[in-house]
């Protein structure tokens, strides 16, 4: 193994839900991860400020920490700024971004000759961004519903109440139940609400 760490980051813990599979997978390697509480959430955020604050950290990981590799453990974050962080950064430090796993829900549904469409949960930013519209346009022949929650990963990342969560979630996504064949969950944070996803939505 090279020296040096793996960097991650995320607005907040998001990517943790990343950094836990990922140290399964890796058990040699020494993991650093910067959650950016201070700015977060970055949904809400423009490409220019989402771009700054992503080298700001990449600065921080690769040259006060010593991180040979950086994983963009934010959908929203590697929406606005992975082509930037690349240009800047390959190919001495490969840069990892997530992406909503649209491919394998598409894979799944068709497969399991699933009725209904696929509907995708993630920030603002990353449902109006362009790389979602690409990789929409890429690997879907079938519909798929994007939904942007507002709130959902600054109330994640503030730890509010499972009832609080399942209300706000409740709301706006109950004229979606027996409409949909499949869910993304499109931003790191909901992983840590999957179970309340579930609740609403039931079995299947
Ligand atoms: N965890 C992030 C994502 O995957 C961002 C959440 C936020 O801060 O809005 O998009």
């Amino acid at each position: 193994f090279k020296n040096g760490s793996i960097g991650f980051f995320d607005s907040g813990i998001g990517g943790i839900s990343i950094l836990g599979k990922t140290m399964k997978l890796l058990e040699n390697e020494v993991f650093i991860y910067f959650g950016d509480s201070r700015n977060s959430p970055y949904g809400s955020k423009s490409e220019s400020e989402l771009i700054n604050l992503s080298i700001n950290i990449c600065n921080f990981l690769i040259f006060e920490n010593n991180c040979k590799a950086i994983v963009v453990a934010c959908n929203t974050a590697s929406s606005a700024a992975i082509r930037f962080l690349r240009e800047r950064y390959e190919p001495k430090i490969p840069i990892i971004g997530v992406e909503p796993a649209i491919k394998p829900a598409v894979e799944f549904v068709n497969s399991n000759n699933k009725k209904g469409y696929i509907l995708l949960l993630a920030t603002p930013f990353t449902v109006n961004g362009d790389k979602l519209r690409c990789l929409i346009n890429k690997y879907s022949k079938n519909t798929i519903e994007c939904f942007a929650l507002d709130y959902l990963a600054y109330m994640i990342e503030h730890n509010e109440s499972e009832q609080s969560i399942y209300d706000y979630l409740y709301e706006r996504l109950h004229k979606y139940i027996n409409n949909v064949s499949c869910i993304v969950l499109g931003c790191t944070h909901y992983y840590f609400v999957k179970n309340i996803i579930k609740d609403i939505f039931g079995e299947g």
